[in-house]
């Protein structure tokens, strides 16, 4: 996830541009830079590592001279460490082509091969589109001999439109040429973008927020179209080149709001984006299992995998939940796996058996306790694989092998969309590790992977029980103590709802393998005690309707989490029915209604739950 902005008319560009990065930085700030058409059509680039304040500092030095058409990037990495060379705007070989982008090109090393003699300067996937338009431009000039001024805006038009046909996977781009300082080009597939419509000058954006201060007129474009922005103007077609008609809406908005989507917490935002954060993760992963798509990406071959001869996981937090969901998982796939806190793991590194793969999940990758038990993992010789959000990180510097999760910045403390993106990592290693070792045959591989490409529809429709799940919450806001259960690969979840609803409540709340009441914590249930109990279809069913009986009868409150058939089952006083779901894949839907619930008492309770008290987002200290 990147943030993009644009701007063309007659006020200060590159104001305006550093003005909309600034509230996009939610979007990422691994580097920024921006772009403009300067007096006799020069270029102005301005790029930089790090936040906006440092690019406003640096374009503050040399300043551009007048206003033009421009564009502004802030990045958070995917292809490529956070650097300068690698922060956008891109430039083709002539330096004055450039083009910003936040989505990923999938086929870019394809279509690198494609162009000999160009010269990249980066390790991005995007340079690609400016050195792909640079070639199309190229050709229609050839062609066509438009080298007339009033021709210059058509060529780029058709070049740039030429270039999309020919970009496979997500983008919002917007480019600028400084032979064609009177338009900028924006197009959209699966990323979003908005343009924004001003008197004598107009923006476009990932979001309304970077450009709301100056007008709330604006058109959201839909997948597969494109933009034609002019000072005077603005013209809309689909990628055919047909004209489209666009009408413009009123946003009612303030800018907080806007970086927020709507959304009153970045919490609340995060939740809703996990869909698309498993559906990053998983895309262009998954088929065919067992293949040489991760040997491809990390360098993992089928034979390396055959090689193992158990896994280790280890992490905090959330983190660690996720790896006792791999253990669960790897497990049933025949696969011996361990799981440790990373800060408990320092003697069990000198007793793993040789041949242990050691996988270390971060969504920062600068955990202190992971990094320090990742080093411990190699000194005792093992291989250690990576799970993790941040590009670049130390920890993806020290791993043998990264597998990233592509969730876009998690800015809420209370991790939530990482915590899918580090689900979705895990099913999708397991699932090549069981095709490769042979547990799971082609027809099992071929529905495994299409029940794990199922999931993001599945997390809409459990999401849609938002109000319900709020109503429910709100009836807890009292309560100071909680107690969550759960069995088998659902008992992590159990552990992360009781994590999450302490961390921006902070209330009393314990997560317990169901099984485990009876051996203790039963004695602390009293009268109207909330318990919230995960009760999916499943292998463990029966034990679990047992437990919610046994808790009701010392005075509990089950609200129990279950599926129409498991309900038939499970006798709660009250239920969230989740949509149903392959036994294996339900971690994924289940610790959705505990994200919310937690959300709601925490609200209920007036927190502060973007920034609870006492927590930082990444703990770099031991
Ligand atoms: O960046 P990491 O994934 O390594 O962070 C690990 C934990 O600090 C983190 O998951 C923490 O528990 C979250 N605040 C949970 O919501």
């Amino acid at each position: 996830m990147c943030g993009i902005t644009g701007y063309i008319g007659e006020n200060k560009t590159t104001d305006i541009l550093i003005d909309g990065l600034r509230r996009l930085e939610y979007r990422g700030y691994d580097s920024c830079g921006i772009a403009a058409v300067g007096p006799k059509s020069s270029l102005y680039l301005k790029r930089v590592t790090g936040r906006v304040d440092a690019l406003d500092k640096l374009v503050a030095e040399e300043p551009l001279k007048g206003a033009g058409a421009g564009i502004g990037h802030t990045r958070w990495a995917t292809h490529g460490a956070p650097s300068e060379d690698n922060a956008h705007p891109h430039t083709d070989c002539s330096g004055r082509l450039v083009v910003v982008h936040n989505g990923i090109i999938e086929n870019y090393l394809e279509l690198k091969e494609k162009l000999p003699g160009h010269k990249f300067k980066s390790e991005t996937d995007t340079e690609v589109i400016a050195h792909l338009l640079e070639q199309h431009l190229k050709g229609l000039h050839v062609q066509e001999k438009a080298v007339r001024s009033d021709m210059l805006e058509p060529v780029f038009f058709e070049a740039f439109r030429r270039t999309l046909a020919e970009l496979k996977g997500s983008f919002a781009i917007s480019a600028v040429w400084a032979n064609c300082p009177g338009m900028l080009l924006a197009a959209r597939m699966h990323s979003p973008l908005v343009v924004g419509l001003g008197r004598n000058e107009n923006f476009i954006a990932s979001d309304v927020s970077a450009f709301l201060k100056y007008t709330k007129k604006v058109v959201f474009l839909n997948d597969g179209e494109m933009a034609a922005v002019r000072k005077d103007g603005v013209d809309y077609y689909n990628f055919h080149g047909r004209k489209t008609a666009k009408d413009p809406v009123t946003i009612q908005w303030d800018s907080t709001m806007a970086e927020k989507g709507g959304y009153r917490h970045f919490m609340l935002k995060e939740i809703h984006e996990q869909a698309e954060a498993v559906e990053n993760t998983l895309r262009g992963r998954l088929l065919p299992l067992g293949g040489d798509i991760l040997k491809a990406e990390m360098g993992l071959s089928a034979e390396a995998i055959k090689g193992f001869t158990g896994l280790q996981f280890i992490a905090c937090g959330t983190a660690f939940h996720a790896c006792l969901v791999g253990r669960g998982l790897f497990e049933n796939f025949g696969v011996p796996a361990y799981a440790d806190v990373a800060s408990e793991f320092a003697d069990r590194a000198k007793l793993m058996p040789k041949g242990t793969l050691v996988v270390a999940i971060s969504q920062s990758g600068e955990t202190a306790d992971t990094l320090f038990a990742m080093r411990e993992a190699k000194t005792a010789g093992a291989k250690v694989l990576c799970i993790t959000n941040t590009v670049g990180s130390t920890l993806t510097r020290e791993s043998d092998y990264v597998l990233y999760t592509h969730c876009g910045p998690e800015i809420g403390v209370a991790s939530t969309k990482a915590f899918l993106g580090q689900l979705a990592a895990i099913y999708l290693l397991a699932g090549h590790f069981a095709a490769a070792r042979g547990r799971l045959g082609t027809a099992d591989a071929r529905r495994y992977a299409e029940d794990l490409l199922r999931v993001p529809r599945l997390i809409e429709e459990t999401l849609a029980k938002e109000k319900e799940i709020a109503r429910v919450a709100e009836s807890f806001a009292a309560s100071e103590h909680f107690l969550f259960i759960s069995r088998h690969l659902n008992y992590p979840i159990a552990l992360e709802g009781a994590l999450k609803i302490k961390e921006i409540s902070y209330v009393h709340a314990e997560g317990y393998a169901a099984g485990e009441m009876k051996h203790g914590p039963i004695a602390i249930i009293y009268k109207g005690m909330p318990l919230l109990a995960v009760a999916t279809s499943g292998r463990t069913l029966e034990l679990m309707a047992g437990n919610v009986e046994e808790a009701k009868a010392r005075g509990a409150d089950v609200v129990a989490i279950v599926d129409a058939e498991s309900r038939k089952t499970v006798k709660a006083s009250r239920y969230i029915t989740l949509p149903s779901a392959p036994e294996l894949f339900t971690p994924m839907l289940t610790v959705l209604p505990l994200q919310l619930f937690a959300y709601y008492v925490a609200l209920a309770k007036k927190c502060d739950i973007d920034k609870p008290r006492n927590l930082a987002k990444s703990v770099t200290v031991r």
